[in-house]
């Protein structure tokens, strides 16, 4: 069993799992406003490409509960400003454009005023979480061949459940191998600096009874070399057009040694991922983050004080270190002609 990673509350506040304190506690907090949404985007309580999407459109009803009774101007124009600062919040991930822009677009479409229009948000916003959540499945059926008995599977990152509505993307295949009683090892990259693997991608893996194994990052290469690794499956944030993907700092360098080892290396991503306005890699915004973020393990700094640190989140891997990308649509080459975004 995958675990949730996001719901409504009983009061119409968006209900996460805050993905700071995993492993050690699993807290749930309700986020009561657009603002609180934003803040926890910004400070990883809730990531992951298609969980920032869902997030925010949840953010998008939250924040304007109070104000079903306003006139649809006052309504919309509360909006706008929510979605201008939710949209702000990260760059790299196109999803959260992508549900945003929906939600938008939904808005405009709708008649009447502030009640009116909040409503058809809110069954939007649940239509954006409940549509992801088939999404991943579909990934996991498409990526379900891949995974034969015994296979020994390595990820980057967290691409699972607590990334997603549903089973995840990388994750799904290795989800429903489990299920149908194939033996499946995991090998899970820690993922510096924050350590997404270790603290997210093996805690969900080890709630799900699945075996993992988490490796320091600079592993992986010796690991194939020994042939210990069958396949790579990644996560996205961004695809382009020509299969070009960012993805967590770290994916390219994994490509590179999958290539050079002839081990097979698979993008697993929603279509929400595919952004159909860029032709190539050389277009996605790159999150910087803080420095600090690299000089501290768990808060402790390991490294002087002095010393500069360069914190890119994300990096660009060329489609042509790709095997094939694993979508809702089913195993897929790139060029990407559409994605759900038109
Ligand atoms: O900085 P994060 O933790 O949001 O980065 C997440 C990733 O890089 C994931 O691999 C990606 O968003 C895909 S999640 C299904």
């Amino acid at each position: 069993m995958s675990v949730q990673a996001i719901a409504w509350s009983p009061s119409g506040a968006v209900r996460i799992v805050d993905q700071r304190a995993l492993p050690e506690a699993r807290i749930e907090r309700d986020l009561e406003s657009g603002e609180a949404v934003a803040d926890a985007i910004r400070t990883l309580q809730v990531r992951g490409a298609p969980l920032i999407g869902i997030a925010a459109a949840m953010g998008l009803v939250a924040g304007t509960r109070e104000l079903r009774a306003a006139p649809r101007e006052g309504f919309l124009a509360r909006l706008h400003e929510l979605a201008a600062l939710l949209g702000a919040a990260r760059p790299t991930a196109v999803n959260l454009r992508w549900a945003l822009d929906r939600m938008v677009r939904v808005a405009a479409a709708t008649p009447g005023g502030g009640a009116a229009v909040w409503e058809r948000l809110q069954a939007e916003a649940t239509d954006i979480w409940e549509e992801d959540r088939a999404m991943c499945r579909r990934i996991g059926e498409a990526g379900l061949p891949l995974v034969p008995d015994g296979a020994k599977v390595l990820t980057h990152c967290n691409a699972g459940a607590l990334a997603t509505g549903g089973i995840g993307t990388a994750l799904a295949p290795i989800y429903l191998a489990h299920d149908a009683g194939r033996r499946v090892e995991v090998f899970v990259d820690e993922t510096r600096p924050v350590l997404q693997g270790a603290r997210l991608t093996a805690w969900e893996l080890v709630h799900a009874g699945i075996p993992c194994t988490v490796i320091a990052d600079g592993a992986a290469g010796s690991l194939m070399r020994q042939a210990k690794v069958d396949l790579v499956i990644v996560g996205a944030d961004r695809i382009a057009t020509n299969g070009d993907f960012a993805n967590k700092i770290g994916t390219y360098s994994l490509a590179v040694l999958a290539l050079h080892h002839g081990v097979p290396f698979y993008c697993a991503a929603p279509s929400s991922t595919i952004d159909v306005a860029l032709a190539d890699g050389g277009g996605i915004p790159i999150e910087q983050r803080a420095p600090d973020e690299v000089k501290r393990v768990a808060g402790r700094l390991v490294a002087p004080a002095e010393a500069g640190a360069l914190n890119p989140a994300f990096d660009v891997t060329p489609a042509r270190y790709v095997t094939a990308f694993l979508t809702d649509r089913g195993l897929e080459h790139p060029p990407f002609r559409d994605g759900t975004q038109r």
